[in-house]
Parts: C-alpha cells; sequence; structure tokens
C-alpha cells in the first residue's frame, strides 16, 4: 500500500490528526501537500495533547519521516516556534524535510489577510488571519517568495521588492496602514536560513524514490473537501486545493502512485468561518454538539458552527476525492440523543434535491430534509469492536455508509489515540 491520501471530507476539523496519527507508527512519510499554519490538528496521547499547525501531524511518530511539501505555504517564524515547542516535551523533530518550492508566507501577507477582511465588512470570509489567502495569490501571480529564494541574497531582494513594490501602494493609499520596507522582510527571512537550510530538499524527488523503494507515504490534507478553493463553497472556502488531487500537484507524486483516500468525516458537521451550511443548528442541538464535541477552534479559539450530519456533503466528498473509506469520528459525541437527524438530501425553492449543488445561490437556500435515526444511551467511549457498540449506534453508522459512497472502516469513539473501532484495515 505505497501511496495513501487522508483527506477531510467536510469543512475541516473532522479529526484528521487524531486519525493520521493512528497510521503513523506504520508509514513511512508523512506528507502536508496544502495549506499551513491555519490548520489546527488536536492529537490526544495518553495523558499529553498536541495541538499541531504547520507540521504534518506524523511528526509524533518516533519513525516517520515528516515531510512540508511545495504545496504548502510556511510561515518560518510559525515553524520553529512549533519545532521547539515540540522538542522541548521530548517529540524527536529532527527528521523533517522541507521543499525547497514551497512558498514562503510573510508579514505583507498576514497584513493583507488582517486587512483586507476588515474592508470587506459583512462580506467577510473569517479566515484565520495568518497569511494564507495572500500567499497563495502572490505564488499564482508569480511574485511569491520561495524557500530556496532564502539562499540567494540578491535574488531574494528583488523577489521582495517586486512583490512589496504595488503592495505598499494598495496598503498606504487604500488600507490607510504604514509601508512595509524591502530591508526589513529581507533580513527577517535570512535570520531564519541558516537554521533552516537542512531541513531544505527536493521532497517530490525524495518521494518518489521512497515510493520505488517501497515505503509507504501517507498524504496528509489540511482543511477540506468543502474548503477547496474549486471544489468547496466559494468564495468562502481557503485558497488551497485540499482535495485528493492537490496531494499530487502539492509533493509531486503523480495521482496514478496514489491507491488509497481515506477520507475523515464528523458524525454530524462543522464549520468554522463565513459561508452556506444548511444543517447548522442555531438551537439546543447545536449547543449540546458544540459542548459535547468540544468545537472550539485549535487554532483561532472560535466556536465552531454545528449541524447534524449532511449526507449528500458525504457522497460529494467520495466522488471529488474518489474516497476508497470513511473514518467516522466523534460517533461518542452524538451518546444521549434521542433522535439523530440526518439530512438526506435538500428542498431548493419547492424541489428536492439529492446532490450538492452546483450553483451556490442554490446551495444558500438549500433546506435539509431530515431523517431520523433513534439514539443510544450507552457510553461507546471504551467499545473496540464494531459489535460491541449498541444496536442504535450500530444502525447509524450503517445508515450513513448506505449514503455516503463509500465503505465506514473506522469510528472514532474518544479523543483518545486508541479511542477507535477498527472495521476493515486502512492499510491493508
Ligand atoms: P483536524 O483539524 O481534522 O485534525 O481536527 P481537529 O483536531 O481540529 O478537531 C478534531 C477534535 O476532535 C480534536 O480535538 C480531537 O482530539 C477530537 N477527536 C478526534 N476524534 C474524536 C472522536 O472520535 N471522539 C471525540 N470525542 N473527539 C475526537
Ligand atoms: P483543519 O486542517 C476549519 C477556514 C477559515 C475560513 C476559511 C479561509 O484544522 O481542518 P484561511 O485562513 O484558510 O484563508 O481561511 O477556511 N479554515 C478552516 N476551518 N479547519 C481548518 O483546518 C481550516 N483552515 C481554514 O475558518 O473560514
Ligand atoms: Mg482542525
Amino acid at each position: 500500500m505505497p501511496a495513501i491520501v487522508l483527506i477531510g471530507a467536510q469543512w475541516g476539523d473532522e479529526g484528521k490528526g487524531k486519525a493520521t496519527d493512528l497510521l503513523g507508527s506504520r508509514v513511512d512519510y508523512v506528507v502536508k501537500f496544502n495549506g499551513g499554519n491555519n490548520a489546527g490538528h488536536t492529537v490526544v496521547v495518553g495523558s499529553e495533547k498536541y495541538a499541531l499547525h504547520l507540521l504534518p501531524s506524523g511528526i509524533l511518530s518516533p519513525e516517520v519521516i515528516p515531510v512540508i511539501a511545495n504545496g504548502v505555504v510556511v510561515d518560518i517564524a510559525v515553524l520553529f516556534e512549533e519545532l521547539d515547542a515540540l522538542s522541548s516535551r521530548g517529540v524527536d523533530v529532527s527528521r523533517l524535510l522541507v521543499s525547497a518550492n514551497a512558498h514562503v508566507i510573510t508579514q505583507y501577507h498576514r497584513t493583507l489577510d488582517k486587512v483586507t477582511e476588515r474592508f470587506l465588512g459583512k462580506r467577510q470570509i473569517g479566515t484565520t488571519g495568518r497569511g494564507i489567502g495572500p500567499a497563495y495569490a502572490d505564488k499564482i501571480n508569480r511574485v511569491g517568495i520561495r524557500i530556496q529564494d532564502l539562499f540567494d541574497t540578491n535574488i531574494l531582494r528583488q523577489k521582495v521588492e517586486g512583490a512589496l513594490d504595488s503592495k505598499n501602494h494598495l496598503l498606504v493609499k487604500i488600507y490607510n496602514r504604514r509601508a512595509i520596507s524591502v530591508d526589513e522582510v529581507v533580513e527577517d527571512l535570512l535570520s531564519y536560513a541558516e537554521r533552516l537550510r537542512p531541513m531544505v530538499a527536493d521532497t517530490g524527488l525524495v518521494l518518489n524514490q521512497a515510493l520505488d523503494a517501497g515505503k509507504t507515504v501517507l498524504f496528509e490534507g489540511g482543511q477540506a473537501t468543502m474548503l477547496d478553493v474549486d471544489h468547496g463553497t466559494y468564495p468562502f472556502v481557503t485558497s488551497s486545493n485540499a482535495t485528493s488531487g492537490g496531494a499530487a500537484t502539492g509533493s509531486g507524486v503523480a495521482p496514478n502512485r496514489m491507491e488509497r483516500v481515506i477520507a475523515v468525516v464528523k458524525a454530524y458537521t462543522t464549520r468554522v468561518g463565513s459561508g452556506p451550511f444548511p444543517t447548522e443548528l442555531l438551537d439546543a442541538s447545536g449547543e449540546f454538539l458544540r459542548v459535547n464535541g468540544a468545537e472550539f477552534g485549535t487554532t483561532t479559539g472560535r466556536p465552531r458552527r454545528c449541524g447534524w450530519y449532511d449526507a449528500p456533503i458525504a457522497r460529494y466528498s467520495a466522488r471529488i476525492n474518489g474516497v476508497t473509506d470513511f473514518v467516522l469520528t466523534k460517533l461518542d459525541v452524538l451518546t444521549g440523543l434521542d433522535r439523530i437527524p440526518v439530512c438526506v438530501a435538500y428542498d431548493v425553492d419547492g424541489i428536492r434535491v439529492d446532490e450538492v449543488p452546483v450553483s451556490q445561490s442554490d446551495f444558500h437556500h438549500a433546506m435539509p430534509i431530515y431523517e431520523e435515526f433513534a439514539g443510544w444511551p450507552e457510553d461507546i467511549t471504551d467499545v473496540r469492536t464494531f459489535d460491541d457498540l449498541p444496536k442504535n449506534a450500530r444502525d447509524y453508522v450503517l445508515a450513513l455508509e448506505k449514503m455516503s459512497g463509500a465503505r465506514i472502516s473506522a469510528i472514532g469513539v474518544g479523543p483518545d489515540r486508541e479511542a477507535i473501532v477498527v472495521r476493515h484495515d486502512l492499510l491493508g
């Protein structure tokens, strides 16, 4: 099972970090291929809780080589902070590789992210404010700074000058902010170069050679399908391809090497930031999910919007990503509910629609059509086999499996590393 992709099926925070960590001891490389420190993965190992943003969750497994691939945008100060924080807790971070082609997030990207959000007013996206969108915009505009530029001072200066030229006009004349000096940015970036140098590699080459040698490579997506810049709820999305296709472009490993696509999906739905969310609950049920599921952002601490499971979204994810296996997480959070509604289709202006509508306005108007399932009162956090789950919990999982377009191979029953029910081996 050489190359495996693991992505989020909904709007993020499905528990990808925990799922990666679960596979960590059995894979050789874990690769982050998109996004940056907008991600927030909480992994609980025994009494230790780790919050990872920029680093792939595989960093917690001692045998794994963690890789930040070309598709990522790297805030180097955050990278070092995260490495130092893990080292001080005894995690060996010395194996990390960073792509020479990955783009860099600088001070002006963070400033622009915050200032453009403020100017959007009511239309704001609710970004994490980490500079992600502006850094990807520069990449596409061909004025980005790459990791390799840090090792050529002349080139770096020229590129920063080029990037700041128009941005300073924008910052000063439109946004009423102070201009950012080229020297300041160049000095800041150069100050990281020597520490970064030993980590920098041609990661596309390294990964392909590893696959040739029979190693197992896990591609861990940040964000999720509905936040993908092409396939998500645009413009309320992040600025990268968080779907399985992004694993190929974001790493330099060809799509025909990816043999399995694992999608992590919550037993209900959450979203952070603005944008359409048909099953959102603004009542006590939403509060029940938020409190029981501890649905507060790992990155920004914002309360997550909560709603019931949306089967058309799961089916859409199965289709867009080529999902072979779902990992259904947080089933335990539903314990204690009497009835559990599941969205099976939408009502769009009086017409039943079974799939995610292509028109954003239709999706904004979509009203969920629910089917209800019976809940269970029993605590399931210590259950480790499918047959030991209460019958109603099993029926709920089997119903979701039928609606969602791929088998449910593992089920999360608690935050802890061990709290998982495996039905089919994810690597077998
Ligand atoms: P990610 O961004 O997809 O990695 O997910 P986050 O870490 O942002 O959010 C998932 C949260 O749910 C984390 O706090 C996990 O510790 C927690 N979690 C993961 N799986 C389960 C589960 O099966 N049950 C419960 N109760 N919590 C879980
Ligand atoms: P993980 O990997 C949930 C959301 C932000 C905002 C939008 C754009 O933990 O699942 P950005 O800063 O990326 O430009 O913000 O995307 N967002 C996430 N929501 N989980 C994430 O990551 C997210 N990363 C970005 O809230 O709505
Ligand atoms: Mg998260």
